[in-house]
């Protein structure tokens, strides 16, 4: 299979992460025969740097032109880095926001799964963890507070700043369904997140979510409030096996389940569209303080790319092949700091990438 692989390597340890990515994604394609090619693109604060805006059109085209994208992280440290001094529109965050709009990828899933060999850095009692987790944040992405209306004004000398809460049926719809699919292909349950008490947005979700749910009478629905499923996935996380929630709940959601999994830097995640095609990145950001030091962990962008090969070009088999090369380097001993543990062998990025690569034949 022939697969064209727009790569946007960004900032912070995003160029070491990616490149591991790419390492293993190399791999794979010679042990079963398929031909990759690979386009970089800048986005985020190395556009700005270069272009003075996050995202240029250029970019996006690459994007759309791409069968699937692969992304590390953008951004820098909020409080010194020059590119937040810059009108919020062309910091780097705006660069993602514009692109996962202009692709349209409304649908964001974030695996949080407990690794037996990590269970000793999850936070959690042990009575808790002992029952592991395997959960799927669906997370929509394109709609809510993110993309509402908003502004800063000052009323008789008073500063009030507006951000809006809008979402249609169709935007509900659409990721509702997708939910469904995906909780089908699981373990068949679908927890769908409001905050239904208080937001007329909420109330239309849940009542978006009932009537999906009437096409899978097969997948077990139930809501639950936001705050409370806040509370659960610390308190019971086994219960959970697709949560479905809107773009603010399911940002916070899923930093808060990655957390419980041990360490942010084992999550992947990809935003799809209504086709095969998807944006693939690590579920963590660009960790400025650790860039250049070969420190960072690469898992979760490789495990990201091992998502690209599922979603968007259905190669399982090959798929498969990086989840049991991550699962085996763990075996084995090999951690990177953000996850290491006593009696374990501490690996950089590089070699990280490396002892993954050797584990696919
Ligand atoms: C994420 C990030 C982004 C978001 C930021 C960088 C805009 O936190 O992908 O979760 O809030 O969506
Ligand atoms: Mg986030």
């Amino acid at each position: 299979m022939k697969c064209n692989i727009t790569c946007i390597p960004g900032d912070g340890i995003g160029p070491e992460i990616v490149a591991e990515a790419k390492k293993v994604l190399e791999k794979v394609a010679k042990v079963y025969g398929h031909e990759l090619q690979f386009k970089d693109i800048l986005m985020g604060g190395a556009s700005i740097d270069v272009h003075g805006i996050p995202l240029t059109d250029e970019a996006i085209a690459d994007c759309k032109a791409a069968d699937a994208v692969l992304m590390g992280s953008i951004g820098g440290n909020t409080s010194t880095s020059p590119w937040y001094q810059l009108p919020p529109e062309k910091r780097p965050e705006a660069g993602l926001l514009k692109l996962r709009k202009a692709l349209n990828l409304f649908a964001n899933l974030r695996p949080a799964y407990l690794y037996e060999e990590l269970a000793g850095a999850c936070p959690l009692k042990e009575e808790i963890s002992a029952a592991g987790f395997d959960m799927m944040i669906m997370r929509e992405l394109t709609g809510g507070l993110y993309f509402g209306e908003r502004k800063t004004v000052t009323e008789d000398g008073v500063r009030k700043a507006i951000d809006t809460l809008t979402y249609d049926e169709n935007e509900i719809r659409r990721i509702a369904i997708k939910g469904f699919d995906i909780a089908r292909k699981r373990r068949g349950k679908v927890t769908s997140v409001d905050k239904a008490n208080v937001l007329d947005s909420s109330r239309l979700w849940r009542a978006v979510v009932n009537e999906v749910a009437k096409d899978y009478p097969d997948v077990e629905l139930e809501h639950m409030l936001v705050d409370n499923c806040a509370m659960q996935l610390v308190k019971d996380p086994a219960q959970f096996d697709v949560i479905l929630t809107e773009n603010m709940f399911g940002d916070i959601l899923s930093d808060e389940a990655s957390m419980v999994t041990g360490s942010i830097g084992m999550l992947s995640s990809a935003s799809l569209n209504d086709s095969k095609f998807g944006l693939y990145e690590p579920s963590h950001g660009s960790a400025p303080d650790i860039a250049g030091q070969d420190i960072a962990n690469p898992i979760a962008t490789i495990l990201s790319a091992s998502m690209m090969l599922r979603y968007s070009f259905d190669l399982d088999k090959e798929a498969d092949a990086i989840d049991g090369a991550v699962k085996k380097v763990l075996q084995d001993g090999y951690r990177t700091i953000d996850i290491m543990s006593t009696g374990m062998k501490q690996v950089g990025c590089k070699e990280m990438g490396d002892l993954i690569v050797e584990r696919i034949s």
